[in-house]
């Protein structure tokens, strides 16, 4: 890590990041996923690295190449990101931009399901679990700033408010990622901060610049 970024605001404040899909098999050749580019995430993981903050960046499979200077912990499945993020607490702050799959396989096949085999196959799911929901409930050790994002289609601020709400988070990141926005694959973003203090609007800008906006205010709670 370059010295002159080192000393920045954030030196000696660790911050864990998840960022990316999570893929769920089904058998070893195949998986279901979230779409996510990672990009948001890499971005905001660049931005606190570069104010100084000794990042931990937890991500799921995605094509774009994690920051430099950052601590990298490769995951596929939502429960070894889960696993990760406990490892790597205590932290002082957490942003958690994966979007985790709700569901995985409960019946993946250790070997290649075959097409020949007998009819189509039938697979049931069970929950995942909610990696942002289980560290803002943790009764210690609870990272002092908590970031979740929720990208929803409709009704965005009031559910994503109610989401900040049930998962006990500190601050929410929405979007509308309406196919119509051209936000998911995009280098754009158009978020609305929610917070204890109410919704806050950033005008659409490059991910980013939502990043290095995100990484100010998360180092002014953290440093004044
Ligand atoms: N999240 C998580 N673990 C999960 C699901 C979501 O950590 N198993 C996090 C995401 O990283 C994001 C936030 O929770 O920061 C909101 O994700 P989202 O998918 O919008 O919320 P859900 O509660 O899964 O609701 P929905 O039914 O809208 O998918
Ligand atoms: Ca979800």
């Amino acid at each position: 890590i370059d010295a002159a970024l080192a000393d920045g605001p954030l030196k000696g404040k660790h911050i864990l990041v998840t960022s990316g899909p999570t893929h769920e098999p089904i058998d070893p050749v195949r998986y279901i996923a979230n779409r996510s580019s990672g990009a948001q995430g890499t971005a905001i993981a660049t931005a606190l690295a570069a104010l100084g903050a000794d990042v931990t960046f937890v991500a799921g499979p995605a094509d774009i190449a994690p920051p430099a200077g950052v601590r990298v912990v490769p995951v596929e499945t939502a429960a070894q990101m889960l696993e990760a993020v406990q490892t790597a607490l205590p932290a002082d702050a957490a942003v958690f931009a994966a979007a985790v799959a709700d569901w995985h396989v409960a019946n993946a096949s250790d070997s290649k399901i075959k097409k020949d085999a007998s009819g189509l196959p039938e697979l049931s799911f069970a929950e995942n679990p909610d990696i942002l929901a289980t560290v803002s409930q943790m009764k210690t050790g609870r990272p002092g700033l908590i970031v979740g994002f929720a990208a929803e289609t409709n009704d965005v601020i009031a559910n994503a408010t109610a989401k900040r709400l049930r998962k006990g988070c500190d601050w929410i990141v929405a979007n509308d990622v309406s196919p119509e926005t051209g936000i998911m694959g995009g280098s754009e973003n158009a978020v609305t901060l929610i917070s204890d203090d109410g919704a806050e609007d950033w005008p659409r800008m490059g991910k980013d610049a939502v990043a290095t906006k995100l990484a100010a205010r998360i180092a002014q709670v953290l440093v004044g």
